[in-house]
């Protein structure tokens, strides 16, 4: 059996994303309604079964995993997961990614389990303003958050903030001060159309990442760097400082050549890309052969077959995909 995980086009999956759970304390309003229901226990791969595919895919050469949600943080056990995930030999990153809802409390376990990194979503920092691009969610208690993460010792923390035209738009600036005066990193993410979500218009809320880099450019000197996460950001050093600005541009920059990565949804279906639907069904081979891992090994090796080159997403059109972000990780 092959060691090695590599698709149709050479790219070598070095990086999977798994998320643990469909379920968000919040209900941002760019990746699912206000009003989803979320998937029964039954269908969700149990915490033994996401650490047997974990296994699996660091047998077969992959070096990051990211635990993503939903919430990842949400989930009973999640600690404990982490922590088995940390112990695999082989793996070189495990990190997570977090609202950081429950990351005040948390904070000092994750580090203990071994997380080496955490990237926190904000996408704004004055209350009101969070309250509406969340629904639900409580700025303070982020914030607080994320420095009990700096405070345990959690270095290269990263800010993930989706940007919004008039949601948003005109806080760049301020974010990145934030993240300068905490001596972490950001990325600014141009939305990617999963799923339709009532009173959210894409197209006329779309804010590119060369419209984000022009409004920086008016207050930092942002110094292009081909440093890498591993992700499909693309990093600029802003000069005099500790902080790196990243832009993931899915529409004005597609990133698809350099794609490294699959994911894992909450359900158990590997999915190949994430703006298209090609996937094999994981949960059904664990569930059919427990124990055999050549099998569940074999059938992550054959589904590099179906990875399809890139997206295409049209964030004018209606949504394609059905899936909302929240059901696969991102
Ligand atoms: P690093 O390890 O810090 O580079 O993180 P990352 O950017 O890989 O992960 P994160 O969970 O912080 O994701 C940030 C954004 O990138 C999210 O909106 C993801 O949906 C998006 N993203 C990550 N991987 C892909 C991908 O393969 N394709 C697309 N279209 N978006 C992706
Ligand atoms: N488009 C782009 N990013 C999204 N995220 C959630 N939904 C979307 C979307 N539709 C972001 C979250 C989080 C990361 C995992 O994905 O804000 O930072
Ligand atoms: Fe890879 Fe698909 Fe993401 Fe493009 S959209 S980077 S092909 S997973």
């Amino acid at each position: 059996l092959s060691t090695q995980l590599i698709d149709r086009f050479g790219r070598r999956v070095s990086y999977v994303r798994i998320s643990i759970t469909d379920r968000c304390d919040f209900r941002c309003l760019y990746c699912m309604n206000e009003d989803t229901v979320f998937l029964p226990r039954a269908q969700i791969l149990t915490l033994e079964e996401i650490l047997t595919v974990a296994k699996a895919f660091v047998e077969l050469g992959v070096e990051k995993i990211r635990i993503t949600g939903g919430e990842p943080l949400v989930r009973k056990g999640a600690i404990d997961l982490l922590h088995e995930i940390g112990k695999l030999r082989g793996l070189r990153e495990l990190v997570l990614t977090t609202n950081g809802s429950q990351l005040e409390k948390t904070a000092p376990l994750l580090k203990s389990a071994g997380v080496k990194r955490i990237n926190v979503s904000l996408d704004s920092l004055k209350p009101d303003r969070f309250r509406e691009m969340t629904r639900v969610g409580d700025c303070a208690k982020v914030l607080r958050g994320i420095d009990a993460a700096l405070d345990v010792g959690f270095e290269r923390l990263k800010i993930n903030s989706v940007v919004l035209k008039n949601r948003n738009h005109d806080e760049v600036g301020d974010l990145v001060a934030y993240a300068i005066a905490k001596g972490i990193d950001i990325s600014f993410i141009e939305e990617m159309p999963l799923g339709l979500v009532e009173g959210h218009d894409r197209a006329s809320e779309y804010y590119s990442s060369d419209e984000i880099k022009r409004d920086l450019d008016q207050r930092f000197t942002l110094l292009p760097t081909p440093e890498t996460t591993g992700g499909p950001s693309r990093y600029y050093r802003v000069s005099g400082t500790n902080t790196r600005v990243g832009f993931i541009s899915p529409h004005s920059h597609n990133f698809c050549a350099s794609c490294n990565r699959v994911r894992v949804t909450a359900e158990g279906r590997l999915l190949l890309c994430l703006g298209n639907e090609h996937s094999i069904d994981l949960k059904r081979v664990l569930r059919a052969n427990p124990g055999d891992m050549p099998k569940l090994k074999h059938a992550i090796v054959e589904s590099m077959s179906i990875k399809p080159e890139r997206h295409h997403f049209d964030i004018k059109a209606q949504p394609v995909i059905f899936r909302h972000m929240n059901a696969t990780g991102g």
